[in-house]
């Protein structure tokens, strides 16, 4: 997330396309196609991708599988359960060919890389399974007559970076604008490296330019996007150039990126992220595990303490941060004292929100070679404690921002509650206001109270 940023994140865990403008009859509609995204960020603007490639050609989007006359959905191999549900989820789409329709099903995403023989040996009535470099393929595959078997095209590891392609982004007010693909950290439980190949970085104009014609669609907030967006290089360019490069695009009100690995995160960068104006005060810093001998285990490269030393450093540079994590409880040999430190370096930091995640052995990564050996009910035991402690501090942070008064970006109506708008603040925490404001607006409110995780607000 690295943005193997994990099945879902703040941005909900699985993400089916919400399609705006369209139909809603279930007549299957010339050219429809209904696409369905499981997993990260990166899968997100990979369908949007997919989709542009298609809309060019005269395809549309449809909001329903039986109005498509393709249906594609985009998995994810992150961990077993996300490759589990996917499986089940592309097998009820079956039914549309058992109608005697002309309707072509592919999956796309990790799962197609990592498990395509799988995927074509229990689902036979696919057209096509392609991996994540291969997503050019698909508007020539269309054209030709169906094949009596799935099609597997997979990457070559190449160069693909779908450069060329501004990806169909839905209405809203965030584009995610992938600043490379694939990933060289290789920790060791991770299956991103089989998946989606060789770290490759965009070109800085390039992504300048995405980014002005997002800001031209009416997007006014930006999030840079790479498994780890640290070790960004265009020539003598960082990551930290290329932010405040791309923080100077007119028009531009919010900028945020994900994923930063520890080992990377520079001074420079934590700079950047203290100099305000678009650039937000927020920052998904996964920490794994705090103990050494784990993190040693999974490749990470750095320890429990210059992970603290990191916190201090940017808490101390960057007033109103807001500060994410991601860890695994259960890795293999994870003893009980591996998971106290662990569950120690939780309590001190006191993150705003952790995405906690029980080991999931992947086939082919190097874990994989160690024993799987801590049992279930345990991981889910040290899961469930450190997500306790996660929402204690979590809404301890929440708290304190009650009385003051910050800038919201409206993201559009509440969806429990329509008369009321949704936003974030600068750092990012969710605030709900009554009243009829205008998605991609600034609002200054002030904070009342908190309701579980989530503030409220009203105008001032
Ligand atoms: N098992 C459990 N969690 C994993 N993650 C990545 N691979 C695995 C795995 N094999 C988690 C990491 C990562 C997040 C996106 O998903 O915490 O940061
Ligand atoms: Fe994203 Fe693929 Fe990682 Fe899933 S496995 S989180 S889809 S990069």
């Amino acid at each position: 997330m690295r943005l193997c940023a994990g099945e879902g994140r703040r941005d909900g865990r699985v993400q089916q396309m919400a399609l705006a403008g369209v139909q809603s009859t279930s007549e299957p509609v010339s050219g429809g196609v209904f696409i369905e995204t499981y997993g990260c960020q990166m899968n997100l603007v990979d369908s949007e991708i997919v989709m542009a490639m298609l809309e060019e050609r005269g395809y549309r989007r449809v909001d329903r599988p039986d109005q498509a006359e393709l249906v594609l959905i985009n998995t994810c191999a992150v961990r077993e359960h996300a490759e589990v549900r996917a499986i089940q989820n592309i097998s009820r789409f079956k039914h549309l060919k058992e109608k005697g329709r002309d309707v072509r099903v592919g999956v796309l995403g990790c799962l197609s890389e990592y498990a395509a023989d799988q995927l074509a040996g229990t689902l036979p009535f696919l057209d096509w399974i392609l991996g994540p470099d291969a997503y050019r393929r698909l508007p020539g595959l269309l054209a030709e007559p169906s094949s009596e078997i799935p099609l597997i095209f997979q990457g070559n590891g190449a160069e693909e970076l779908y450069d060329d392609i501004l990806p169909s982004r839905r209405s809203g007010v965030n584009a995610w604008v992938t600043v490379s693909r694939g990933c060289d950290n290789h920790c060791t439980y991770c299956v991103v490296p089989a998946t989606r190949g060789r770290l490759r970085h965009r070109a800085a104009n390039s992504i300048l330019d995405e980014v002005k014609m997002a800001v031209d669609q009416g997007f006014v907030q930006v999030t840079l996007l790479g498994q780890n967006v640290n070790d960004y290089r265009d020539g003598n360019l960082d990551f930290a150039g290329l932010m405040e490069k791309v923080s100077k695009v007119p028009g531009l009100r919010r900028l945020r990126f994900m994923t930063s690995h520890p080992k990377d995160l520079s001074e420079r960068l934590i700079d950047v992220l203290a100099s305000g104006g678009p650039i937000c005060p927020e920052l998904h810093l996964p920490l794994q595990s705090g103990s050494d001998r784990v993190l040693k285990r999974m490749n990470r490269a750095y320890t429990a303490d210059q992970y603290r030393g990191l916190v201090e450093s940017v808490r101390k540079r960057v007033p109103g941060l807001l500060l994410s994590t991601d860890i695994i409880v259960g890795f293999p040999g994870e003893s009980e004292r591996d998971y106290h430190q662990t569950e120690q370096i939780v309590r001190e930091t006191g993150f705003d929100d952790a995405f906690i995640y029980k080991y999931s052995e992947r086939p082919h990564t190097p874990a994989a070679k160690l024993k799987d050996d801590v049992e279930n009910a345990e991981k889910v035991r040290r899961l469930m404690i450190l997500n306790d402690i996660v929402r204690a501090s979590g809404q301890s942070r929440r708290l304190q921002r009650i009385g003051r008064t910050e800038r919201i970006l409206v993201e559009g109506p509440s969806a429990r509650n329509e008369s009321e708008q949704m936003g974030r603040t600068r750092a990012g925490y969710v605030v709900i206001v009554p009243g009829a404001y205008l998605s991609g607006n600034e609002l200054d409110v002030r904070i009342t109270s908190l309701s579980g995780y989530t503030l409220r607000g009203r105008a001032v």
